[in-house]
Parts: C-alpha cells; sequence; structure tokens
C-alpha cells in the first residue's frame, strides 16, 4: 500500500500493533467526540467517516494534538473554531484527515479513452479555438495532473502540434498542493507510467527521486478549492474534468450535487471521467455516458448553453 503525503498508513499500522507512549497522554475519542470531529469534517470538507477509516480520523486528530501540546480535545476544538489562527491550524488539520492517495497513471482505462476516443472527436468537430483545457479535481499530490498534461502533450505534438493545452489541479489541501507544485516524485509513484512516457517526461535526480519535466509543469497549475464552495469561485469552462477517487468518501445526495455543479464548468461536447463505481447511479440531462473502456465517463451535449 502506498502511504499517504503525510505517512499516515505508517502511524495507523503502529496504533494497530503497539499505542506509542505519547498516545497514552491523549484520551482515546469516545463516540461522543468522535461524532463531534465527524460532523465537523462533514461539515467543512463534505467527507463522510462511513467512507473512509475511523482511525484515519482519530489518529490524526491526536497526532496533530500531540505535534501542538494539547491534551484536551475540546480545547483543541474550541482552538480550530477561533478566528484566525484557528482557519490557519484548520488548512494544517485538514491536511491530515484526507487521503491523498494517488499515482501517475492511477487508471488508465481514463487515458486510453481520452486518448484513443474523446480526443479525437472532440477536436474535429467540438473544439472551437486551438486551446485544450483539462481540470483535475481533488489532485491531491499532482499525479493525475501531470498524468493528464503528459497524455496530452504527447498526443498533440504527434498529431496536432498547433493546439496548446494548461491542465489545472484543485485541491482542498495546502501542503499536498505545494508538494505537487514541486513535481518531484519517489520511484513508487511513477511506475505505473509508460517507460517511454517516463523516459521523456521525467528526470531521473541523483537522490532517485524523478522530477516532472520543466515544459510540462509551466502547462499545469495548482489552485486551492473546497468542492463544497465551488459556487464562490471563479472557475473557467473546461473541455476535460477528471474527478477520479474523490467522491467515494462524500454520501450520494453530495457526490450528485457535486457532479452536477462540475457539469456546469464543461464546454459542449466536453468529458467528465471519475472514479469507476463512484456515482453510477448518477444522471444529468445534459450528460450521456461513454461506454466501451473500463471507465465512468460522460460526454456534455452540445445542444444547451454554452
Ligand atoms: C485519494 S485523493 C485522489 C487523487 C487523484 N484524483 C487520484 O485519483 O489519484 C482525494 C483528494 O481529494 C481531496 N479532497 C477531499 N475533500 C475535498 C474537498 N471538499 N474539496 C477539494 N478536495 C477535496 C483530498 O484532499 C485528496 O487530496
Amino acid at each position: 500500500m502506498l502511504t499517504t503525503g503525510t505517512g499516515f498508513n505508517v502511524i495507523e499500522q503502529q496504533t494497530m500493533a503497539e499505542t506509542p507512549d505519547w498516545m497514552n497522554s491523549i484520551n482515546e475519542m469516545d463516540d461522543q467526540e468522535f461524532q463531534r470531529w465527524s460532523r465537523l469534517l462533514k461539515q467543512r470538507t463534505g467527507m463522510d467517516v462511513r467512507y473512509a477509516r475511523k482511525s484515519f480520523l482519530t489518529t490524526g486528530v491526536r497526532l496533530r494534538m500531540r505535534e501542538l501540546g494539547f491534551t484536551c480535545y475540546s480545547d483543541y476544538y474550541r482552538h480550530l473554531l477561533s478566528g484566525r489562527s484557528g482557519k490557519i491550524e484548520w488548512a494544517t488539520l485538514v491536511d491530515r484527515l484526507t487521503i491523498h492517495e494517488t499515482r501517475f497513471f492511477r487508471h488508465p482505462s481514463s487515458i486510453k479513452l481520452l486518448i484513443e476516443t474523446f480526443l479525437p472527436d472532440y477536436i474535429k468537430n467540438h473544439l472551437d479555438e486551438n486551446h485544450l483545457q483539462a481540470w483535475s479535481v481533488g489532485c491531491a499530490t499532482g499525479e493525475e495532473s501531470y498524468t493528464l498534461a503528459i497524455a496530452l502533450d504527447d498526443y498533440l505534438k504527434r498529431f496536432y502540434p498547433n493546439i496548446y493545452y494548461g491542465v489545472v489541479g484543485s485541491d482542498i489541501s495546502l501542503p499536498a498542493l505545494a508538494k505537487a507544485r514541486k513535481g518531484r516524485y519517489d520511484a513508487l509513484r511513477v511506475k505505473e507510467l509508460p517507460p517511454p512516457l517516463l523516459g521523456r517526461y521525467l528526470r531521473k535526480r541523483e537522490d532517485g527521486k524523478y522530477q516532472v519535466d520543466e515544459a510540462v509543469r509551466k502547462r499545469v497549475c495548482f489552485n486551492m478549492l473546497n468542492l463544497l464552495e465551488m459556487d464562490q469561485s471563479t472557475i473557467h469552462k473546461m473541455d476535460m474534468v477528471f474527478c477520479q477517487n474523490v467522491l467515494i468518501y462524500f454520501d450520494k445526495n453530495l457526490r450528485h450535487t457535486i457532479l452536477d455543479k462540475l457539469v456546469k464548468h464543461i464546454n459542449p461536447g466536453g468529458i467528465l471521467v471519475i472514479g469507476v463505481g463512484e456515482a453510477l447511479d448518477w444522471k444529468n440531462p445534459q450528460m450521456q455516458r461513454l461506454r466501451g473502456y473500463d471507465a465512468l465517463a460522460y460526454t456534455k451535449e452540445t445542444l444547451h448553453e454554452k
């Protein structure tokens, strides 16, 4: 299993084997306390702990309390709700409570569908200008965003060298976005990238890590965006929206609400790709399911608004 950007799974395994000493200074969360923290997490991020692991929440809170010297849950909770310093602290805690597991080419079928079926048709029949824009929603540490950039770069250079592209990656976690901007990854994260693409788009550093090529990095930008606050943000229309492995942590109603909002940001004829099994029963009158690949994807109809 990959560790999260925070190395969390390591701590989780350790907790199961034996409780480290520092944990003993902070009581276990009782049910009432757990309900309070899970409510806060759901209100602010949409994440429903029924879809993640309970230990993820409890260990995350306890670890952060220990770092700050808190021993009482209520004191830390009050601190989080207190003005500017609470907001700053929330930005750190939310990183600990969200799951950033990701890797390059995590779901190859989605990329295959994009390159083999969607792009040839979209460029020929729907693209107005010579510019394509993709959005990786819930991009974590950036692997999905760079995967899209690499796939687009490779395809466009071969068939449409005059078409430009850009990729936006967005996430709620500021530390994850900071890592994404660096574009530097452990070998484990890039091991599913086809070797010719790895050789062309990433450079192996002396420390064994891989650095994304500067020309690709320039095409990708990262922004903080909480999916629950999409209405308040200015997001341009996109040709491609990838939202994979994000909705799994939300309840069904919220998944559908977010997907309906994402549709508004897609150009006519554009594509929405979500994680397989993440919202199988979602329907939107403007979106048509694209079949034939092991991927959950929809294209936007062209008759309605632009
Ligand atoms: C498991 S990662 C998915 C990464 C990538 N999309 C992939 O498929 O490999 C889920 C990401 O969703 C982000 N996330 C969770 N709740 C969010 C919210 N309300 N708004 C924006 N991002 C959120 C987390 O911070 C995390 O980085």
